[in-house]
């Protein structure tokens, strides 16, 4: 393992640097992914801020008309990633890209890159290009994944979590059949130890609902209407809700005045509607399955997304920092994707146990925005956790040990965060 200094986090971003886009890791993940991009760019922002603005550029040349921004940007032709092109079997377009989406960071990306910026007369010229797709883009969540005006956007996939296989899905997740059609050659089992990513069978459910997209055609109400997984997640709420008060702070400089009442009224809409899914037993907030408009009653660190947000009271963000301390891993390690006491906490597997880099990252800044002490502890926690176990995708909670795939873009862009 290389011994982890800003330095050495620079050049993981120029290593997996493909030319306007950055890979998360050479073989694992060969394109360009939707919210690893988002922090990518943050991590560029550092030390070369017209390389940050080109990773969100090339990102968004994958744009659908409709306002979707892909999971996946299929860049360049590799054989290492299932599913690719042809399984997802979009429509014809350059560059091809997968037909789902991910949490939708970039707002709050380019609002903090924007405010960061040394080269200002660039940044305000890079955002004027962003902004209308920005506002595409976040209109396509409310009009694509609320049509039923619920108050909530939702998902139709696990991936578009990006906790793809979070036990907070688990239950929703049953009701998706294991494809029986489709053929499934998993390349990510050959890059990573298996014990360390999803089940055959999450994939199994996983290629069902995209079969299921591709002969829906891809529209999004006929995908709503065949989803047998719709879920009201958390943690691209409480993200989306964060990137609508940055774009509303962004409308005063680049948007109409009407644009801006417009973001206004569903940000205070939506503040109400995120408040409601806490839950006091849990002290955590919680993601609402659409069938019956369940809660899911599963606590993940999804849960303490909202922090970034103006929906949680100064008695929800205590309390968030009571939970942080009950769910630390020996040795202090904060913060776990699912409390190592949950009974289907997994400490290697994925979104089912492991620390995420990112996921500290958002957290410590929602902490920071609610005046909570927790976001130093977590902040320092971080940096130490890189300096340990290097630029891992994930970190085993019980030693610190790093897990998945790597030398990874996002935890070497966290790191140049925190190290700053
Ligand atoms: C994967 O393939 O593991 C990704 O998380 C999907 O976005």
């Amino acid at each position: 393992m290389t011994a982890v200094s800003p330095d050495a986090a620079r050049a993981v971003l120029r290593a997996n640097d493909r030319g306007g886009y950055t890979v998360p890791t050479a073989r694992l993940y060969p394109f360009q992914w939707n919210w690893d991009a988002g922090f990518t760019a943050l991590g560029f922002g550092t030390f070369d801020e017209p390389r940050a603005w080109t990773e969100l550029d090339t990102l968004f040349k994958g744009q659908w008309e409709d306002g979707l921004l892909p999971q996946i940007v299929f860049h360049a032709p590799s054989e290492d990633y299932f599913p690719g092109p042809a399984v997802w079997r979009t429509p014809a377009r350059t560059p091809p890209t997968s037909g789902i989406t991910q949490p939708p960071v970039h707002a709050m990306v380019v609002r903090r890159l924007l405010d960061t910026a040394r080269a200002g007369r660039l940044a305000e010229a890079r955002v004027a290009q962003l902004y209308p797709k920005l506002v595409a883009l976040h209109d396509w969540w409310w009009r694509a994944r609320d049509p039923e005006k619920t108050g909530l956007v939702h998902i139709l996939h696990p991936w578009e979590s990006g906790m793809d296989n979070s036990p907070a899905w688990d239950g929703p997740l049953a009701r998706v059949p294991m494809t029986t059609t489709s053929t499934i050659r998993r390349r990510d089992t050959g890059h990573v130890d298996p014990a360390m990513r999803p089940r055959d069978e999450d994939y199994r459910r996983f290629i069902h609902l995209v079969d299921a997209f591709a002969d829906a055609g891809w529209d999004p109400a006929r995908m709503w209407a065949a989803s047998a997984f719709r879920v009201a997640d958390i943690g691209v709420n409480a993200i989306l809700l964060r990137a609508e008060e940055d774009l509303h702070a962004l409308a005063g400089r680049f948007g109409s005045p009407e644009e801006r009442a417009r973001l206004a009224e569903r940000i205070d809409a939506a503040r109400l509607a995120v408040a409601a899914t806490w839950s006091d037993e849990l002290g955590v907030f919680r993601s609402v399955d659409f069938e019956g408009r369940a809660t899911i009653d599963v606590p993940s660190s999804a849960g303490f997304l909202p922090l970034l947000t103006g929906a949680p009271s100064l008695g929800q963000a205590i309390a968030l920092a009571a939970t942080l301390d009950r769910w630390a891993g020996p040795g202090g390690a904060i913060l776990p994707s699912v409390p190592p006491s949950h009974p289907r906490h997994e400490a290697q597997r994925y979104w089912r146990g492991p620390i995420w880099a990112v996921v500290n990252w958002m957290t410590s800044e929602g902490f920071a925005r609610h005046g909570e002490p927790a976001a130093v502890r977590l902040r320092l926690y971080t940096r130490k956790l890189i300096e340990h176990g290097g630029f891992a995708e994930y970190f085993d909670p019980r030693d610190g040990a790093g897990l998945g795939g790597g030398p990874f873009t996002w935890t070497a862009a966290i790191y140049l965060l925190l190290a700053g």
